[in-house]
């Protein structure tokens, strides 16, 4: 049996003393798109930053295809292990686009002929990207730079993908175009974690969704039984 993609268990982190994680267990198999939702506050921003070894504070278990990286530092953690689309993008926008999805390949730039590759392969999942890669981040839309964004997390060819609230503050056609990308990746086979806020697209772009509220999972399903528009799981965890 291969180790799944994403492992937690009784994952505790947190800031300080505090715990914001209190014994999560979750799972994200080979090839699987997880959606990862609750209220503002319970704790979703955390548990990425915590896999990605951001959040000092963190116990119990956090394995990467079957390694430990409980007690790696992040540096190591961003080399092909995870890689994390933040809130917000946090791109360079003065930056040439290619030079933003560059960055994410930092600790492959001895093997030009894999970054080489591991740029077409961005270009060839967004095309509109290429020929618009010397002009600085900053002057595309907002999709765009969330393309550039979930570009940069490829190009150093992790493990699992992670990405938070990637359709927050994005006009409705660039949410789509987001959308789109996501079901893409998740055809070529990739292994992803999403923060959703909106619970339909979560729903379409998942195969199973798991609830966090209170830094607890409060609920684990397969999205396909949960509807449509999930309207139950609003009511009873998000409304
Ligand atoms: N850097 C930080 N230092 C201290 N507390 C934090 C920090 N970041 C988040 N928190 C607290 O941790 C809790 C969970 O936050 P977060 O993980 O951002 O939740 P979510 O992403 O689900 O909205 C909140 O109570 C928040 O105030
Ligand atoms: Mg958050």
């Amino acid at each position: 049996m291969s180790a799944n993609a994403l492992d937690l268990r009784g994952l505790r982190a947190g800031y300080g003393r505090y715990d914001v994680l209190r014994d999560v267990d979750l799972q994200v198999a080979p090839g699987e798109a997880v959606g990862l939702l609750g209220p503002n506050g319970a704790g979703k921003t955390t548990l990425l930053r915590a896999v990605m070894g951001l959040v000092k504070h963190r116990t119990g278990v956090i394995s990467i295809a079957g390694t430990d990286v409980v007690r790696m530092p992040a540096h190591k953690i961003a080399r092909g292990l995870a890689a994390l689309v933040p809130e917000g993008r946090r791109l360079f926008v003065d930056q040439p686009i290619e030079d933003n999805l560059l960055l994410g390949a930092l600790h492959l730039r001895r093997d030009k002929a894999r970054v080489s590759e591991l740029l077409e392969s961005v270009y060839a999942l967004f095309p509109v990207l290429r020929d618009v890669r010397n002009r600085p981040a900053g002057a595309l839309s907002g999709g765009q730079q969330q393309m550039v964004a979930i570009g940069r997390m490829l190009m150093s060819d992790p493990t699992v993908l992670l990405l938070d609230e990637p359709s927050l503050g994005l006009a409705p056609i660039a949410i789509g175009e987001v959308a789109e990308a996501l079901e893409r990746l998740r055809e070529e086979g990739r292994s992803i974690l999403v923060v959703e806020q909106r619970v339909d697209l979560a729903l379409r772009m998942c195969d199973r969704i798991y609830v966090l509220a209170g830094g607890e999972v409060a609920l684990e399903e397969q999205a396909r039984a949960l509807g449509e528009d999930g309207r139950a799981l609003i009511d009873a965890y998000l409304g």
